[in-house]
């Protein structure tokens, strides 16, 4: 048969061309019923290039589809060795998106569909139904919408795999009747609430069940512990109640229980002990109680135990401590007490362990390192006493080792200096003494040192600056002494240096300026001596500055004004001379005060009841020249600047109104003179209908038109209709066109049609019920609830995320928004977001070096700083604004607002409020922020922070972006590797 293969796949090949000699030879000699006919070969080629005509393949993987191959030939394809036909679709991961044709249910031999991972979107057909060989449909990871079909007639159906998309509707509990399932999957869909259907008890071959994030509600129903084939059960992230349940025992079978996420009560029951074949357990976040019974320390299979965010008590079962094969435990944020088991680790070749946030105490575990696979090792808010073991100084494999927040004392061993892959070293909040060892130099991957709030002393070593990596510094509040290394000017990632409340004496290196980086820099409160270094305004994106309560001497650099700080601190030092008068205004009087020579210049705009002396001729004439000549520089290149834009704006307007020109004679050549219509969608719509638009039905007006509502006489349907205001019309409609036209995304406002006669264009969108972002962030329904609670405003900001993405990533040229902000984010009746107004949007084309990326856009409050002082706009800058929306939706406040301050905006203000957890939550929108949320909240400000960084390198992609929203769900969490971390602790 395999020697015959390639003799039918050619024929398949020339279906229709008349059959030469050799071949009908063969033909005959082969009785003809062996054979298949040509044709139903050409029927699914056909239906195989109507299935690829649905698709957008981005990668150009269906690139061998053909029409004059045979479809056996066809990447993705597999056929019957005998009969030619097709039996497999496998395309996974391709980036496709479009929809699934119908055209597939022709496929009588299909098999296999299999489509998982790509960005396919749409309905699924009913059609599907009819393709009753159907053994695996696997479309896991798409943005397929609407109601699941009834598959039921597919008897046949071993998998089923239609999780990770954005079904809605009920539950389907018609996947009872199909008996064959043997794995099911249709966790993390948009279904509505409701109770898992009891009929689930009837796939009794079932192995594998996977209902997580889907709404479901109620008890777990007694007879899906009859399936005693089950080998994993996975129902975590619903709004699962009762009690956990006793008859899991009766699941002999399982290796894998996923309940975290849930509204579970009660006691882990002792017949879990039952379940030998266990490997991983996580009942994390739920209202989970008591004392874990003893006998789950028999549980020798053990791989992952995750409890973390119950409220769990008593002493953990000493069998923990016999475990041979346990990987990640996380307990994270319970009430367990009293010592922890000694020979935790000893036995298993232990990854990642949190035991955070309990009330463990007595002397630290030896032996969680002991098999040298350690990664995370967090143990912080407890009460451990005593010394660091000696062991931990050999355990290489440290990636994370936070212990800050105990009792514990003594030197740290020198070895823990060393540790190769330890990226942070918290341990911050202890009683630790002893000095920094200068091995720390060998410590290559460190990134964050915190040690503040100890008793440690000695001089800062040298070593400290041969740390690449090290972007976060915190040494405050210990007894350091000695000189501040000029060798920590070598730190090109640092971005925050504190080392307030030590006892360091000598001048502030000139190499420090080196740090690039560096936003936050802190030497309040040590005894420095010498001049404020003149390198310090290379620090370019440096925020925040503190320098007070040291002996500092001599004037205050004029070229500080250079910096975009917003908050200085230089009192109580030993400063004379001008005050540049630019930092005064920010920092105010108490910036600066306890320095008796210092002055500032008369200004009668300035509130006169400063306490710094006004300066009189003789002092620092020399300041003022040189802040003179400053200001003049500074001048003439915005002169030059400005006369360049303008020179630019002219060129195209003189280009664009020749295009208009150009464009109205074309329009009056045309056939049909009436309007210009070009239609992107099967809407129907009718030219006259639109252009007769009603001042009452007016929703919205703005920066490029005016909006109205639009009932469609035709259809009943609605749709939002721009009106262009008149000669801004062209160049927006052929921006908005040409990109909406082309582009497709379940997060991108859809563009159906737009009409266009002579001054007036029209373009017509998708009709968006709840109105912008903006709007609804401030709206209240009744009783003062705003209109958004937390999670719908999480499923917003992912969803634009996705948006933005699409657009710079999926987007060939990529596509820049240049105005993102709350108002362009416009809402369906599910509060889907979708991002509008592409007026301004720019295709990002490298050919063009910039130059044409001038034209100035974008909105006051959500304009990236660097669009201040280059005309390069990137997609960094969408980021940037992208993150004030975050920030908006996280504090509920608006991007500009009085109480920031003048000048000051939402960025600034959220940055000031990041010192310690309390002043964090004071930042939350407190309207939603119950409880439940804040974490999670926190991870998202947390990602706002990163993408409004004042530097565009250091801001995510979008991609990236999308990824950290997605391990913020607040209904999802996991994996002990990357996120045993707990938030809050991680960034503040
Ligand atoms: C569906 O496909 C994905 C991607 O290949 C795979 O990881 C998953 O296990 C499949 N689903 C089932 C139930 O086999
Ligand atoms: C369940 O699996 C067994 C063994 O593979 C098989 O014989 C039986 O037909 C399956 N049951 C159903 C309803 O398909």
């Amino acid at each position: 048969m395999n020697m015959m293969a390639p003799l039918f796949s050619s024929m398949a090949k020339t279906p229709l061309r008349s059959l030469r000699f050799p071949t009908l030879l063969f033909l005959l000699f082969f009785s003809s019923n062996f054979f298949p006919p040509c044709e139903p070969l050409t029927v699914e080629t056909d239906a195989l290039l109507r299935f690829r005509d649905q698709l957008k393949d981005p990668h150009n993987f269906m690139q061998s589809w053909k029409a004059s191959d045979s479809p056996c030939e066809f990447s993705g394809i597999k056929c019957h060795p005998v009969s030619g036909r097709v039996t497999e679709i496998s395309l996974d991961s391709k980036s496709l998106s479009g929809v699934v044709s119908p055209a597939i249910s022709v496929l009588e031999s299909l098999t296999v569909l299999s489509l998982p991972s790509n960005n396919i979107s749409g309905k699924l057909p009913e059609e599907l139904s009819n393709c009753s060989n159907l053994r695996v449909l696997n479309l896991t990871g798409n943005d397929v919408v609407g109601r699941i079909p009834d598959l039921s007639r597919l008897r046949n159906l071993e998998i089923l795999d239609l999780s990770f998309n954005y079904f809605s509707g009920s539950f389907p509990s018609w996947v009872g009747s199909l008996t064959g399932l043997v794995q099911l999957g249709l966790g993390q869909n948009d279904f509505d609430e409701g109770e898992i259907p009891k009929s689930i008890g009837n796939l009794k071959n079932l192995t594998w069940l996977y209902l997580g994030g889907a709404n479901l509600k109620g008890e777990i129903p007694e007879s899906v512990f009859e399936l005693q084939a089950l080998e994993t059960l996975d129902i975590s992230n619903n709004i699962i109640s009762g009690n956990f349940p006793k008859s899991i025992g009766k699941l002999k079978n399982l290796n894998k229980i996923e309940l975290f996420n849930n509204n579970l009560t009660g006691e882990i029951p002792h017949e879990l002990a039952n379940l030998t074949f266990l490997r991983e357990i996580d009942v994390s976040a739920n209202r989970m109680y008591g004392k874990l019974p003893e006998e789950i320390g028999n549980l020798k299979n053990l791989v992952v135990f995750q409890l973390y965010k119950n409220n769990f008590s008593g002493e953990l079962p000493m069998g923990f401590g016999d475990m041979k094969h346990l990987l990640g435990f996380s307990i994270y944020r319970n009430s367990f007490t009293g010592e922890f088991p000694a020979n935790f680790g000893r036995f298993s070749p232990l990854n990642s362990i949190d035991i955070s946030e309990n009330q463990f105490s007595g002397g630290f575990p030896k032996f969680l390192c002991e098999n040298r696979n350690l990664r995370f090792l967090l143990a912080l808010e407890n009460k451990f006493s005593g010394e660091l073991p000696e062991s931990y100084a050999e355990c290489k494999s440290l990636e994370r080792f936070r212990l800050n927040m105990n009792h514990l004392s003594g030197k740290i061993p020198d070895g823990v200096w060393a540790l190769p892959y330890v990226q942070r070293m918290d341990f911050g909040d202890n009683d630790f003494s002893g000095g920094i060892s200068p091995e720390i130099g060998l410590s290559a991957s460190l990134n964050q040192l915190v040690l503040l709030n100890n008793k440690f002393s000695g001089e800062l070593p040298s070593e400290l600056g041969k740390l690449k990596n090290l972007e976060r510094l915190h040494l405050s509040n210990n007894n350091f002494t000695g000189k501040l290394p000029s060798e920590f000017g070598a730190l090109e990632q640092l971005s925050s240096l504190h080392l307030e409340n030590n006892s360091l004496t000598g001048s502030i290196p000139p190499e420090l300026g080196n740090c690039a980086r560096l936003v936050d820099l802190n030497l309040a409160f040590n005894s420095l001596t010498g001049n404020i270094p003149q390198t310090f305004s290379l620090m370019t994106s440096l925020n925040s500055l503190n320098l007070s309560g040291n002996k500092l001497t001599g004037l205050i650099p004029e070229s500080l004004e250079k910096l975009r700080l917003s908050s200085i601190d230089l009192s109580e030092n030993q400063l004379s001379g001008r005050v540049p008068s630019d930092l005064f205004t920010m920092g105010g009087d108490k910036a600066f005060l306890g320095n008796k020579e210092l002055c500032v210049n008369q200004n009668p705009e300035m509130r006169t009841n400063s306490m710094i002396n006004i300066c009189t001729a003789n002092h620092a004439h020399r300041g003022i020249f040189a802040g003179k000549l400053f200001l003049f520089c500074i001048l003439a290149s915005a002169l030059i600047v400005v006369l360049a834009g303008l020179l630019v704006v002219s060129y195209k307007n003189f280009k664009y109104s020749e295009g208009d020109i150009e464009n109205g004679l074309e329009g009056e050549k045309e056939v049909h003179p009436k309007w210009k219509l070009e239609s992107f969608d099967q809407l129907d719509i009718n030219a006259d209908e639109i252009c007769n638009l009603e001042e009452e039905n007016l929703i919205g007006s703005g920066g490029t038109g005016k909006v109205y509502r639009l009932d469609l006489k035709k259809n009943g349907s609605t749709v939002a209709v721009k009106q262009l205001w008149k000669g801004y019309g062209l160049k927006i409609l052929e921006a908005e066109m040409e990109i909406l036209g082309k582009i497709r995304h379940r997060n991108i406002l859809k563009l159906y049609a737009s009409l266009l006669k002579g001054g007036s264009s029209f373009l017509v969108f998708e009709y968006m019920e709840n109105g912008n972002l903006f709007q609804a962030l401030h709206r209240q329904i009744k009783g003062g609830v705003p209109q958004l609670d937390w999670y719908q405003r999480y499923r917003i900001a992912l969803g634009a995320a996705k948006g933005i993405a699409y657009l710079h990533h999926d987007c060939s040229p990529p596509i820049i928004h240049r105005d993102i902000k709350s108002s362009n984010i416009l809402l369906d009746k599910d509060f889907e977001p979708k991002i509008a107004d592409f007026g301004v949007a720019k295709v990002a084309e490298k050919s063009q070096k910039g130059s044409d990326h001038s034209c100035l856009a974008g909105t006051h409050g959500y304009l990236a700083p660097e669009l201040a002082y280059t005309l390069k706009i990137t997609e960094k800058s969408d980021v940037y604004s992208f993150g004030v929306v975050l920030l908006e939706l996280v504090t509920g406040r608006r991007p500009v607002e009085e109480a920031y301050g003048e000048g000051k905006d939402i960025v600034y203000w959220v940055l000031n409020h990041l010192n310690d957890r309390e002043s964090v939550l004071g930042v939350l929108d407190d309207k939603v922020a119950v409880d439940s949320v804040e974490d999670d909240m926190i991870r998202v400000l947390k990602v706002a922070i990163l993408c409004t960084s004042k530097l565009p390198s250091v801001r995510p992609t979008m991609r990236e972006v999308v990824k950290m929203l997605t391990d913020a769900d607040p209904c999802t969490f996991r994996s002990p590797d990357n996120d045993s971390e707990k938030n809050g602790k991680v960034f503040f």
